[in-house]
């Protein structure tokens, strides 16, 4: 069985693909790797977990010695937001932990996958219908952590033969970790907010549509991309993916359906508006539906039935 390091583990990603992960591998196959150790809870308690500093290439080596390692999901990050007030910090994560995974990976015959984004877009990307093949200057350090990510995971492809796959993935709304710094993270906290009964002051303003997915179907993805013929690939790195489009508005509204009390004013960003009126308000991901069979399962109205249903119970509302 395939041998699998998360790097980031217990991010807003890896809290939920470690444990998928090791549903599909088994849990003694699924190393759970963070900066932050030792690991607490479930993730520590259900299968192998150590310390890997992402940006520290013999840690990541160190990991996938000991444990043997076939394929690593990096997913170390720092946020849209969060890395234009600290550009250095979103370089040093966002190339260093790219490459040093690259190398790593290169050594000792491991695939690797690695998340771009809609930041990898920039304002003069199309916004409809992004192609999956188009413009990239994205104005955020963001972004061209993201593209310089791209690039070198093609070229280690090509130079070298290292396994690089990869998803431009949208917003992720989830239940389990929070996202922290990020652009989109408003349409996880409207959630929170709608669940405890506070107001909800949105930061992104009416009329701004982004790309948006629901976290299954993000694992889902990320899995089954690892998992594709590689025959089929035409493309590596990154493949357009969404599952909905939405502005703030839309829902606020849904939400509304199941908690009609629930208020929300506006109270834009200057820095998020920024950056979200620069990525694309719905990408085309027909090559990721081609190309590895890319289906994602919730929509707006699914979605915010199990987010309530889910958040009531966490929050104990239920
Ligand atoms: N969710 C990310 C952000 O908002 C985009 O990939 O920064």
């Amino acid at each position: 069985m395939k041998k699998i390091l998360v790097i980031g583990a217990c991010g807003q990603i890896g809290s939920e693909l470690t444990p998928a992960l090791r549903n599909v591998y088994g849990t003694d196959n699924v190393v759970a790797a963070d900066c932050v150790y030792p690991l607490k809870g479930e993730l520590a308690e259900s299968g192998p977990s150590c310390k890997v500093d992402a940006t520290n290439a013999q840690d990541i080596a160190d990991a996938v010695k000991k444990y043997n390692i076939d394929a690593i999901y990096n997913l170390a990050a720092i946020l849209s937001a969060k890395a234009e007030a600290n550009p250095m910090l979103g370089w040093n994560v966002g190339v260093g932990a790219v490459l040093n995974c690259l190398e790593v990976s290169r050594e000792f015959g491991c695939s690797l996958f690695t998340p771009s984004s809609i930041g990898a877009f920039g304002p003069d990307t199309p916004h409809d219908m992004t192609p999956q093949d188009t413009i990239q200057r994205p104005k955020t350090i963001y972004g061209v952590t993201k593209v310089t990510g791209e690039l070198l995971s093609d070229y280690y492809f090509k130079r070298f033969g290292v396994d690089t796959r990869s998803v431009r993935f949208p917003g992720l709304i989830s239940n389990v970790t929070l996202p922290g710094g990020g652009t989109t993270d408003y349409a996880v906290e409207i959630y929170y907010a709608a669940v405890k009964g506070e107001k909800f002051v949105c930061p992104i303003a009416k009329g701004t549509f982004m790309d948006m997915m629901y976290m299954p179907d993000a694992l889902k993805a990320a899995i089954d991309l690892m998992e594709a013929d590689p025959s089929k690939l035409v493309h590596r790195n990154s493949f357009n993916i969404t599952a909905m489009s939405f502005e703030p508005d839309m829902i606020y509204n849904e939400i509304k359906k199941h908690i009609p009390d629930f208020q929300m004013e506006y109270k834009f960003d200057e820095l998020r508006q920024g950056i979200a009126d620069s990525w694309p308000n719905k990408m085309d991901d027909s090559c990721a539906r081609k190309e590895w069979g890319f289906s994602p399962k919730y929509d707006l109205a699914s979605m915010t039935v199990d987010m309530i249903d889910v958040l009531r119970k966490k929050l104990g509302q239920a």
